[in-house]
């Protein structure tokens, strides 16, 4: 994830995007769903040590140790679905979501933006970042190189099973706007060919950490099956195949 993160940092150009002022030094941010805080973290370096940052996550498991972190990044364990606490509400000038998806489907979105709106205040800006699944795509270099795993790669990312969809990422923007956003950034980034073959790494690095997380979940039938596409995908790109996929970031700035 880590690796991920600095791979689309360098894509994009930002963390936040530029429409986002974060001159003052009395901001406010909330990271959701802060994972190993790598995003706060890099922020805390690019703004001022007065800024403070707020990371949630359902769990603490990846969080650093707070003694290995700026002063100015508090960490909080609070499942995203639910309401806020009292303190927390009307308090953001900035609410970030990144790379959600895996625990989204297209009718949690909108609870989801109404639970964020709650804890921005009027005139703060929401900034939402995730990968368009719908539009991945196998890649080969030649069409000498096998790709079935790579496609059968991009299926299950167009079409994830269970609970999960991604219908709703290329719908963010309207959904922002009907949830009373004024969407001030609606900003698709394509990856560069030549950055490409690092994507496909850090897809394998993910696809690793969804398999011990299966594994450690106790999903063994479904960790082997992984396992099992994981040593095709391997080879086929050692060989220079990757699943091709854009990203994007909305941003919405809340009502005054
Ligand atoms: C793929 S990671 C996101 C990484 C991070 N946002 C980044 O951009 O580097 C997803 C994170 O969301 C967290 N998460 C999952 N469900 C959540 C929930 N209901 N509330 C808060 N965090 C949640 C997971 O624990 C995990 O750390």
């Amino acid at each position: 994830m880590n690796y991920q993160h600095w791979m689309i940092r360098h894509v994009c150009g930002y963390l936040l995007n530029p429409a986002i002022p974060t001159e003052s030094p009395t901001l406010r941010i909330a990271d959701i769903g802060a994972a190993t805080c790598i995003l706060p973290i890099e922020l805390a370096g690019d703004l001022s040590h007065t800024v403070r940052i707020d990371c949630f996550d359902i769990s603490a498991d990846q969080y650093p140790p707070k003694d290995l972190i700026p002063k100015n990044i508090h960490l909080y364990v609070h499942d995203a679905f639910t309401p806020f606490p009292e303190e927390f509400q009307d308090q953001y000038d900035i609410v970030n979501i990144r790379f959600f998806a895996p625990v989204m489907n297209s009718s949690k979105v909108s609870p989801l933006l109404q639970n964020f709106l709650k804890i921005t205040k009027p005139g703060g800006y929401i900034q939402w970042f995730e990968p368009d699944m719908a539009f991945t795509k196998a890649y080969a270099p030649t069409p000498a190189v096998p790709t079935s795993a790579t496609q059968k790669l991009t299926g299950i990312m167009r079409h994830p099973t269970g609970d999960n969809d991604f219908e709703w990422v290329p719908k963010l923007d309207s959904i922002f706007a009907s949830e009373g956003l004024e969407v001030i950034i609606n900003k698709r980034h394509s990856v560069p060919d030549s950055y490409k073959v690092f994507t496909g790494q850090a897809q394998l690095m993910a696809f690793e950490d969804m398999m011990s997380k299966m594994e450690a979940d106790g999903k063994t039938e479904q960790a082997q099956q992984m396992r099992f596409l994981y040593t095709a995908l391997l080879e086929e790109y050692r060989q220079g195949a990757l699943v091709d996929v854009d990203f994007l970031c909305v941003v919405g700035k809340k009502a005054l």
